[in-house]
């Protein structure tokens, strides 16, 4: 079964723990983390000290997603402060091999991220070196965006790779996933589902969550991996 990640960067910021607890409550196995520097995209939302502070609060696996350019300077700070998963964008790194190491070697899961207008070329080579990748669904920045719609085949065609070269590679999708589309992209191979909007834009995130799960169920790849 497909795994919803409901992202943190739609929820109230004042009371992150409790949001944690609800969507936990709610089937949730995995908060995702939205991070960014103002640079890579045109908004700034979270560093290391909030990372500390949910690994201390909750139990849920923390998808990190680096939308930051050189991510080389920070991946210690966030695998320090108990990052579970580390996502890089190919289109903000120099050295993507090099990332991936620093990444594998502090412990963390390893997931390289795309943009929509990126690729799956780019992906031929570093393939069999990580855990998961992040097919952005709308372009980065923002919550609340509507999910474009040819990412769809993009899934399926990532996961005809990943499955010709036996692998095991998670595909994670992100980006205006919603009750509208989660089981038809688990069903085209994703395995984890970013929900911001769907999950903490709603009035009860834990009930999201559960419909969202739910949805999901019976769909999809199981990141084995995710406690
Ligand atoms: C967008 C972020 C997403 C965002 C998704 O740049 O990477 O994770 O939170 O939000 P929704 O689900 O509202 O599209
Ligand atoms: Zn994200």
């Amino acid at each position: 079964m497909a795994l919803i990640a409901p992202s943190i960067l739609s929820a109230d910021f004042a009371s992150l723990g409790a949001q944690a607890a609800a969507v936990a409550r709610g089937g949730a196995r995995l908060l995702h983390v939205d991070v960014m520097d103002g640079q890579f995209v045109p908004n700034l939302t979270l560093g290391p000290p909030v990372v500390k502070s949910l690994n201390a609060a909750t139990d849920l696996f923390l998808d990190c997603h680096l939308m930051v350019q050189e991510p080389d300077r920070v991946i210690p700070l966030f695998l320090a402060a108990g990052a579970d998963g580390i996502s890089v964008h190919i289109e903000a790194v120099r050295h993507l091999h090099r990332t991936v190491q620093l990444i594998r070697d502090g412990g963390a899961r390893t997931g390289v991220a795309l943009n929509p207008a990126t690729s799956l070329g780019h992906l031929e080579d570093i393939l069999p070196e990580i855990d998961f990748v992040l097919l952005m669904s709308v372009n980065p920045g923002f919550p609340g965006q509507k999910f474009i719609p040819q990412v769809m085949e993009k899934v399926r065609r990532l996961a005809g790779m990943v499955a010709e070269r036996r692998l095991e590679t998670v595909i994670e999708v992100d980006g205006g996933v919603g009750a509208g589309n989660a089981h038809d992209l688990a069903a085209a191979g994703a395995g984890l589902l970013v929900a911001g909007s769907a999950v903490f834009g709603q009035s009860d995130p834990e009930d999201a969550a559960r419909r969202l799960t739910a949805l999901t169920a019976a769909a999809g790849p199981d990141p084995g991996w995710i406690p």
